[in-house]
């Protein structure tokens, strides 16, 4: 007869409702190699303890890697008491070595540590991917703009025609985004990797089990210092979450300027069709569908860090069910950042940019600031900004009064608005000249792209 792993105390069977609420084999089987290289990692420290003795290590280690492949190779054949991965891969160790080994695994050992470990493992692994993503994502970004530089567009405050910058530094004020999740993610690691195995259901275990063996065995930075809170500590999955939120924000904010741009209205760049859909009815349709999920999805993975803390905030010390609550979220933030990391990367490694609708959309009224700024220098009195953005201002309004361009404006009406105006002026009207005269560190000009390209592939390495 089948009985669960801690059946022992218990006469009455569970209702097989709560059986299947209790029950999180279904999602946590992602974890099985993380669990298993946990468990060959304890049964070394059950060894040294003299817990085991070579030979039954041995066996251990020899049923865990069959346990492995069977997941592997999708021959794992789920019992209906298996409850969590970690009971389904005992059970199945003890069937194929025997109960009077497989049963010693757990000695010293609580589910409470074990899950715990489980999930720090698997996280890191993942971590790894992901940044791996964000990497590929930020070089495609910095590459583009390397090569696109010449490309002039528009730059917007509350989405008005601002002033021209270059194509490049608005792709990099992205990227920059980009680069601080990547140091933040890189950042988390030394807090995912406390090692939490050794310290049992709460009180630790009783049979000085070598915790810095384990430390070695599973790659971990630090070990726990504290048992009640290793087996209870979920910030680590918290932060990730908040780290995944933020990442999907940034996401989702360059996709909205992507489908803003990629309008017919404004026209200044066409997603590739590998990343377009068409609409049902409406054949000339090419929808920005991919950018909208990026958008959209960064809800989800907000909600789903938000939903978790909620789970968190009233429980007691140590372990309770409800931390079992930690994994669905997790799995889904993990999985929609990982797909949306390739998806941008994919977008933007295959937009077609139109540079000449660009060049059409800025207008003379752009420059405005630089004639305020031609006039701050002119002279050897400087006129006061404000007094130069006042006369500017004024410039722009005889324009819109008498329908023309602030650059048609004749000589005669510019030393009418002020004296301090020469030829020259007409040598702000250049969109280039505007963007080039902007090389201070941070500004959009030629070399201070190239700059931040050179830094960003720095820090991309993690230099
Ligand atoms: N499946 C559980 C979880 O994910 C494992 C720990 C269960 N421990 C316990 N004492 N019920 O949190």
């Amino acid at each position: 007869t089948k009985r669960k792993l801690w059946g022992g105390r218990f006469t009455g069977s569970t209702d097989p409702l709560m059986h299947e609420f209790n029950q999180s084999l279904k999602y946590d089987k992602r974890m099985y190699a993380a669990d298993v290289k946990g468990s060959i990692a304890f049964s070394k420290a059950l060894l040294k303890a003299g817990i085991l003795n070579e030979k039954e290590q041995k066996e251990i280690e020899r049923g865990l890697k069959e346990v492995e492949v069977e997941w592997k190779e999708g021959k794992f054949v789920i019992q209906p008491d298996d409850e969590d991965i970690h009971t389904a891969n005992e059970r199945r160790l003890s069937e194929i070595i025997g109960k009077d080994i497989g049963g010693k695994l757990h000695t010293g050992r609580s589910r409470n540590d074990q899950v715990a470990t489980d999930m720090r493992i698997w996280l890191m692994d993942e971590t790894a991917i992901i940044e791996s993503y964000l990497k590929a994502l930020l070089d495609v970004m910095v590459s583009r703009a390397e090569k696109e530089v010449d490309a002039i567009l528009p730059g917007y405050t509350h989405l008005q025609r601002a002033q021209p910058v270059r194509w490049s530094h608005l792709l990099l004020s992205h990227a920059q985004s980009f680069l601080s999740d990547l140091s933040r993610l890189r950042q988390l690691v030394p807090r995912i990797s406390v090692l939490p195995l050794g310290s049992a259901a709460l009180a630790g275990n009783p049979y000085s089990l070598d915790r810095e063996l384990l430390r070695q065995e599973l790659g971990f930075q630090s070990i726990g210092e504290n048992s009640m809170h290793a087996v209870a500590d979920r910030d680590f999955v918290v932060e990730w979450m908040q780290w995944a939120s933020l990442c999907m924000i940034h996401m989702s904010r360059m996709a909205e300027d992507l489908i803003i741009y990629s309008s017919a209205e404004f026209g200044f760049v066409t997603l590739s069709d590998a990343y377009s859909t068409g609409s049902s009815i409406m054949p000339q349709k090419k929808n920005p569908d991919s950018l909208e999920l990026l958008r959209g999805k960064s809800g989800r993975v907000f909600g789903q860090m938000a939903g978790f803390m909620m789970s968190l905030k009233g429980v007691p010390s140590t372990y309770n069910k409800d931390l079992q609550e930690d994994k669905e979220p997790l799995f889904d933030c993990v999985d929609t950042i990982s797909a949306a990391l390739r998806i941008a990367e994919g977008v933007v490694a295959t937009l077609n940019i139109h540079p000449e609708k660009m060049k059409a959309a800025l207008t003379m009224d752009m420059l405005a600031t630089d004639i305020a700024d031609y006039l701050v220098r002119k002279g050897a009195s400087r006129v006061p900004f404000r007094e130069t953005h006042h006369i500017s201002g004024r410039a722009v309004a005889l324009a819109e009064k008498t329908s023309c361009q602030i650059s048609d404006l004749s000589m005669d009406q510019w030393k009418d608005l002020s004296p301090h105006f020469t030829e020259d002026v007409m040598q702000v009207f250049d969109f280039e000249t505007s963007v080039e005269k902007r090389n201070a560190i941070g500004g959009p000009a030629r070399a201070t792209v190239q700059r931040q390209v050179d830094i960003a592939r720095q820090r991309i390495k993690g230099e």
